[in-house]
C-alpha cells in the first residue's frame, strides 16, 4: 500500500488499536486519534514496531470544536489524510427508560457527528485530488433491531445513513467509501460499556464466531484496499439482513425472544 497517510479514530484500544498496527506493517504514517494520550502511545509504540510512523493526538470527538482544532493541525502539519477510518465509538445497549437524553446525545456525538466532522474536514481536499479513501466501523445495528438499545440502534443508523449518502455522492469524485459490519469482536468495549453485554440477544451464537480485533483490523485493511462499498463479517449477518428485509415481522420477533432470553440469564 505504500507510505499512506492514514487516520484512525478510536486508535487507543480494540479495532482501532489493531486497524493502526495493520497499516503501519504496510509502512503507513497513521495519526492516532482518541482521548486517552498513554493509550495512543501504545498504539504508536505498536504501529512503529511494525514498520510504520505515528503520530498521536489526544481529543475528545464529543467536542467538536476540538475536534476541528485538531483536524486543521492534522492537515497543517501532516497534510490530508489518504485514509481516514471512522472507528470510535462508544454506548450502552440499554432499555429506553434506562437511557437518559444526555446518553443518547452522547452516542450522537461518537460516532455519528464525529465521522460527520471529520469527514466534512478532509473530503474538499481529496475531492480536489480525485482520491481517497473513507471506512466507517459499525455493527449489525445499522440494519437490524432488537429490544434494549434503541438509542444505540438509532446513533448506528445515523453512521450508516450517513456512510450511504456519501457512498452515491462521492463515488464520481474518485473517493471509496467502505461500510464495515463487524458482529462481536473481542475488546474491551464490553468493559467499557456496562450493561450492553446482558443486552446481546443471544441468537445464533453456535454459529456465528466471536471475531478478533486483529481479524476485524484485517477485514478493515482489505475491504478499503479492494475499495469494497460493504464488509460484513461474520459473513452470516449477510443472510440475516436479506432475511429481515424479506420477513421483518419473523425477524423481529426471533430477535425479540432472543434478547428475552439474554436478559433473564443476566449475560
Ligand atoms: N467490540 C464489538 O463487539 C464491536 C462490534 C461491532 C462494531 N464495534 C464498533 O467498533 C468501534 C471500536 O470499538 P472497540 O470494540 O474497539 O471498542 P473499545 O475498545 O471500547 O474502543 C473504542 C475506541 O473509541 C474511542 N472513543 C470513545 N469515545 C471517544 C471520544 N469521546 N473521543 C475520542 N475517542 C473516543 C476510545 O478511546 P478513548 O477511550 O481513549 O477515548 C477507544 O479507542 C466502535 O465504534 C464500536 O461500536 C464494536
Amino acid at each position: 500500500m505504500g507510505a499512506k497517510l492514514v487516520l484512525v479514530t478510536g486508535a487507543s484500544s480494540g479495532i482501532g488499536a489493531a486497524t493502526a498496527t495493520r497499516f503501519g506493517r504496510e509502512g503507513a504514517h497513521v495519526v492516532l486519534l482518541a482521548r486517552d494520550a498513554e493509550r495512543l502511545e501504545r498504539t504508536a509504540q505498536a504501529v512503529q514496531q511494525a514498520g510504520g510512523a505515528a503520530s498521536s493526538f489526544a481529543v475528545d470527538l464529543q467536542n467538536t470544536p476540538e475536534t476541528l482544532r485538531i483536524a486543521a493541525r492534522v492537515s497543517n502539519e501532516l497534510g490530508t489524510p489518504d485514509i481516514l477510518v471512522n472507528n470510535a465509538g462508544a454506548g450502552r445497549w440499554l432499555p429506553l427508560v434506562e437511557t437518559s437524553p444526555e446518553e443518547a446525545t452522547s452516542m450522537i456525538g461518537v460516532p455519528y457527528l464525529a465521522a460527520f466532522t471529520l469527514t466534512r474536514t478532509f473530503a474538499p481536499a481529496m475531492i480536489e485530488r480525485g482520491s481517497g479513501s473513507i471506512a466507517f466501523v459499525t455493527s449489525p445495528a445499522s440494519y437490524l433491531a432488537w429490544p434494549n438499545a434503541g438509542a444505540y440502534i438509532a446513533a448506528r443508523r445515523a453512521l450508516a445513513g450517513f456512510a450511504e449518502g456519501l457512498q452515491t455522492e462521492l463515488k464520481p469524485k474518485g473517493i471509496s467509501v467502505s461500510i464495515m459490519v463487524f458482529g462481536v469482536v473481542e475488546t474491551p468495549y464490553f468493559d467499557n460499556n456496562p450493561g450492553s453485554l446482558e443486552n446481546i440477544p443471544k441468537f445464533g451464537q453456535r454459529f456465528i464466531p466471536v471475531l478478533s480485533a486483529d481479524e476485524a483490523a484485517d477485514a478493515i485493511f482489505e475491504g478499503i484496499a479492494k475499495k469494497k462499498r460493504f464488509v460484513v463479517k461474520p459473513e452470516i449477518y449477510r443472510a440475516l439482513f436479506v432475511m429481515n428485509a424479506l420477513f421483518p415481522k419473523t425477524v423481529a420477533s426471533q430477535l425479540r425472544r432472543a434478547a428475552k432470553k439474554a436478559r433473564a440469564a443476566g449475560a
